[in-house]
């Protein structure tokens, strides 16, 4: 089902060149994230037979997980880039889940059932609604009375953090946020936090950082190739020229080894778990 789309702009990001590189790199993007997974799904507690509900859940990898927790019940994945979602269908199909479904929308305005779901879950796509009160309304509005919401947002990178001092050498390159990459920083300060979810009629809020480690790469090398084809980094470094590019990929590699791992690049990370209640 395709619905119409209140965030336009994020639409056309999320299905051009920086939808494609997430659906063409998903193993990246997820030893990145899969560090929070335990934590976002301790705070979903989903039961076996619930009704889950992923937003923008690109790729689809907390869908799946969501769809083994949730056995006899069922999952939609619901995000605005087509790309992504053929992955995400492709890996449903290829891992043989049949309880979960995906669906192209916004979520700040995808028509969902109401009361249709027991818990909302998100790793990281709720901070783009250009309209942060009506995407949360909308979500509430999905929720069963009594229904939970566990999303994960995302945190600024500490001045002094790995990445910040292993990516030393992008920071006078980092001029502005990517198209996609609008909204990523919307939801940062907990009092906003509050606010916007108090607003979209949710209860019992609950913050806490979780910190983990992300995988960037098999060794420096590759992780540096990785950090350069994301977009924001992709996006900023567009103007220069290949020798410029290939000079800072080495430097980078550089700043990248002391974390070199048997695991691969392994860096310190953080976001934030929040969870609420529709009551
Ligand atoms: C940072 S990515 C995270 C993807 C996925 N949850 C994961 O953990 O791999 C953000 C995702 O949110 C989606 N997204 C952004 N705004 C959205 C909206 N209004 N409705 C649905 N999906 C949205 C994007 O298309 C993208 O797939």
């Amino acid at each position: 089902m395709t619905t119409s789309f209140a965030n336009v702009q994020q639409a056309e990001a999320w299905n051009g060149w920086e939808g494609e590189v997430w659906a063409e790199n998903p193993d990246f993007y997820n030893g990145m994230l899969d560090g929070f997974n335990d934590a976002l799904f301790d705070a979903a507690a989903i039961q076996p037979g619930d009704r889950v509900l992923d937003v923008g859940c690109g790729t689809g990898r907390t869908t799946l997980l969501a769809a083994g927790r949730a056995a006899g019940g069922s999952v939609l994945g619901v995000d605005l880039s087509g790309p992504m979602l053929a992955r995400a269908g492709a890996d449903a199909a290829a891992q043989g889940v049949t309880n979960a479904v995906f669906e192209r929308g916004d979520a700040q305005v995808h028509p969902f059932p109401d009361g249709g779901f027991d818990v909302a879950i998100s790793r990281g796509g709720v901070m783009f609604f250009a309209d942060l009160v009506a995407g949360f309304a909308n979500i509430a509005s999905g929720l069963r009375p009594g229904g939970r919401l566990a999303v994960i947002t995302a945190m600024p990178g500490a001045p002094d953090g790995d990445y910040a001092r292993a990516t030393a050498v992008l920071r006078e390159h980092m001029r502005g946020p990517s198209p996609a990459a609008q909204g990523m920083m919307s939801m940062v300060d907990p009092a906003r936090i509050e606010e916007v979810l108090a607003a979209a009629g949710f209860t019992g809020v609950t913050m806490r950082v979780v910190e983990a480690m992300e995988v960037l790469g098999r060794d420096a090398a590759h992780a540096a190739e990785n950090i350069c084809a994301m977009g924001p980094v992709r996006f900023n470094l567009a103007d220069l020229d290949e020798a410029a590019v290939r000079r800072i990929r080495a430097e980078l590699r550089q700043g990248l080894l002391p974390f070199e791992t048997p695991r691969g690049v392994s860096l310190r990370a953080r976001v934030r778990l929040v969870t609420a209640t529709r009551p």
